[in-house]
């Protein structure tokens, strides 16, 4: 049994430190979970207006969350908070409430900003707008603080022991989602 887990970057920059993070997170996870980037990039800003006939990108969007089993959401911290392309994914992907695609999914955050507490606060944030959401947060915390040179030539972290802490979150992940999916 593999679990398709959507990961969901909360930064449309090229060159964003947070899809490179994301990615060096999927390589040190057990081959149960299978990922796929899920992009937010077409999002148009929520509209109300827009429900009545829900634009492409939208119906993209939450097909593909929809079809997840989970979730990993890595995001930079704006303000301390999530950024708003991020919240406004979640937006859409939480209405209609009869077809939330974040109930009842298994959550795993993390993130990463050149700050020395690396979007700690900026996750307190998520972890409470998913659990009102519905969805089943992973507990603990893995946030990183970038440095250069933290990622190596081939996009693996080269530092062991931020290799061994994501690979035991990674591994947590999956003893978690297995328990919520179920075999
Ligand atoms: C930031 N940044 C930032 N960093 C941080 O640690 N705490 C914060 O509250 C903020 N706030 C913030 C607001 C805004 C509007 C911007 C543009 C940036 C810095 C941020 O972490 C940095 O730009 C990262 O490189 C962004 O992540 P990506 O795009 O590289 O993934």
């Amino acid at each position: 049994k593999t679990y398709d887990i959507a990961v969901l970057v909360g930064s449309l920059r090229r060159e964003s430190i947070n899809r490179k993070v994301a990615e060096a997170i999927t390589r040190v996870a057990p081959p149960v979970l299978r990922f796929r980037p899920v992009l937010l990039d077409e999002l148009p800003m929520y509209n109300g207006d827009l429900e009545a006939q829900r634009p492409d990108a939208v119906n993209r969007f939450t097909d593909q969350c929809a079809a997840a089993d989970a979730f990993l959401i890595v995001m930079p911290e704006f303000n301390r908070s999530l950024p708003a392309v991020l919240k406004n994914a979640i937006d859409w992907g939480s209405k209609p409430m009869d077809r939330n695609v974040w109930r009842d999914k298994p959550v795993a955050m993390s993130g990463t900003s050149p700050g020395a507490i690396g979007t700690a606060v900026g996750q307190q944030h998520l972890r409470q707008i998913m659990g009102i959401l519905g969805a089943s947060v992973l507990g603990g915390e893995a946030y990183l603080s970038f440095k250069p040179g933290m990622l190596d030539a081939q996009g693996d972290f080269s530092d062991e022991a931020t290799r061994n802490f994501m690979a035991a979150y990674m591994e947590r992940f999956s003893v978690f989602v297995g328990k919520l999916v179920g075999a």
